[in-house]
């Protein structure tokens, strides 16, 4: 992939408000999405996230009533919703270190300093008090991570943030199970009458976002 493939995706894609509900996304682009949602990186690479696809219409009527109306959540051809992990426990790490086990065929002994250094730090020290946020911002890497994706498949998307999220918990039979909402994306298509897509993009230039400290 060369230079200007990547900066005309990034140019090309903006927030679609209008999506065209006749096209869908292929099951083959929809892997690859999928991959960009599960290889995003984490802290420690825990992964205190989770990814809702919601197919079911019914249920994206009830969301889109939580979520301003907006017309993305019921006319995108997928819906993403982005959830994290209220409180981390002994069993999540426990349950990430036996992954690690598994798939680098690895002994739990020779982890034991890494479980611990994660016990110590996220459960036992000052920044267990404000784990959930810490878990959010990881899920919000996932959420760059593919939107760059389907931009680069010129796939278009919405990253939300407009909705309530207890209602969401709600809909998503989420109370209590420890996840909690956190944002959303719509993919699809955009709809050839969304004038968002000619609009100029707006960006402090890069002079003002970007200092390099020599
Ligand atoms: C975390 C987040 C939440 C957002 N929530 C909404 C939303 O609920 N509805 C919407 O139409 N756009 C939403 N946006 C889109 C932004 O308004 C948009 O990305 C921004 O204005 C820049 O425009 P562009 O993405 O088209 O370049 C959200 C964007 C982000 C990153």
């Amino acid at each position: 992939m060369n230079h200007s493939t990547i900066n005309e995706a990034l140019n090309w894609r903006y927030a679609t408000k209008k999506f065209d509900t006749s096209k869908k996304i292929s099951a083959l682009d929809w892997k690859v999405l999928q991959n960009a949602l599960t290889m995003a990186p984490s802290s420690y690479g825990l992964q205190p996230f989770k990814f809702f696809v919601v197919e079911n219409p019914e249920v994206r009527e009830k969301l889109k009533a939580s979520s301003w109306n907006q017309g993305q959540v019921t006319d995108a051809s997928h819906y993403v919703v982005f959830a994290a992990k209220e409180k981390l426990d002994e069993e999540f790490i426990q349950k990430y270190i036996n992954r690690i086990a598994e798939v680098r065929g690895v002994s739990q002994e020779s982890l034991d300093g890494f479980k611990s250094s994660m016990v110590e730090a996220l459960i036992k020290g000052p920044c267990a008090k404000t784990i959930d946020s810490w878990a959010q911002r990881q899920a919000y890497i996932s959420m760059g991570f593919l939107m760059e994706t389907a931009a680069l498949l010129n796939i278009d998307a919405c990253p939300m943030e407009g909705f309530d999220p207890q209602s969401y918990d709600k809909i998503l039979n989420l109370e209590g199970t420890g996840w909690k909402t956190v944002s959303t994306v719509a993919l699809g298509y955009r709809h050839p009458d969304d004038a968002y897509q000619n609009l100029k993009k707006v960006r402090f230039s890069d002079e003002t976002l970007i200092e390099y400290v020599k």
